[in-house]
């Protein structure tokens, strides 16, 4: 397969709602882990900035049909991008409720990347700089918004198509996923073969 140029990529990124029924090969899900925030170097930086490189981003995968690894959901290792399964249940149905308005590409899509974040730490970091109290959370989102695009854009140069989803009721998806203080959810990424 030829490789597509940079320009080509970014013109082939569209907001993709209706998938295939299609298995993701689990070598392009490593391959969208590593894009997202992956190490670039022995230093500890990766392919996304971060503010005073404190790598607030946690990373959480929702496996429906991936080829080569038992669906479930699992969080990712940030250290390794190792993924660690926390439990079997398909839990999609769950974050579609969890978000606003009707989004049954959620339920729909073989994988579904979470992208959540410690606020607390990006907020006490910056907190002499103004707007007080905010600059941190600006960051997160900032940081956050840089590593859904590097996903996007991975799926986009493998012919995979994603969508963003950032309209989640912030609390109960929290409780679905799991999470416990100080990590909080920003957004998903819905990623399937186009329909
Ligand atoms: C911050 C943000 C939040 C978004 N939230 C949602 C969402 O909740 N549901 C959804 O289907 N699309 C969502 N989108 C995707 C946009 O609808 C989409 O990017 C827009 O329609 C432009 O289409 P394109 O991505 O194909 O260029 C979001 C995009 C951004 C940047």
């Amino acid at each position: 397969m030829n490789k597509l140029s940079f320009n080509l990529i970014l013109k082939n990124r569209r907001s993709v709602r209706e998938f295939k029924p299609k298995a993701i090969h689990q070598d392009s899900l490593k391959r969208l882990i590593w894009a997202a925030q992956g190490k670039t170097n022995n230093s500890g930086y990766r392919t996304a900035p971060s503010a005073h490189a404190l790598h607030p981003l946690r990373l959480f995968v929702t496996a429906s049909n991936i080829e080569g690894t038992v669906s479930g959901f699992y969080s990712v290792d940030p250290e390794t991008d190792e993924l660690i399964l926390i439990h079997e249940k398909d839990i999609r149905n769950d974050l579609e409720k969890a978000a606003i308005g009707d989004q049954p590409w959620i339920t729909e899509a073989p994988l579904v990347l979470s992208i959540c974040a410690d606020f607390i730490t990006p907020c006490k970091d910056f907190a002499d700089q103004p707007p007080y109290g905010q600059r941190g959370s600006r960051y997160v989102y900032i940081e956050a918004g840089a590593v859904a695009q590097n996903i996007q854009l991975q799926a986009a140069e493998e012919g995979i198509g994603s969508v963003l989803v950032a309209g989640l009721q912030d609390e109960v998806t929290a409780t679905v996923l799991g999470l416990e203080e100080p990590f909080a959810p920003v957004l998903h990424l819905c990623v399937g073969w186009p329909a």
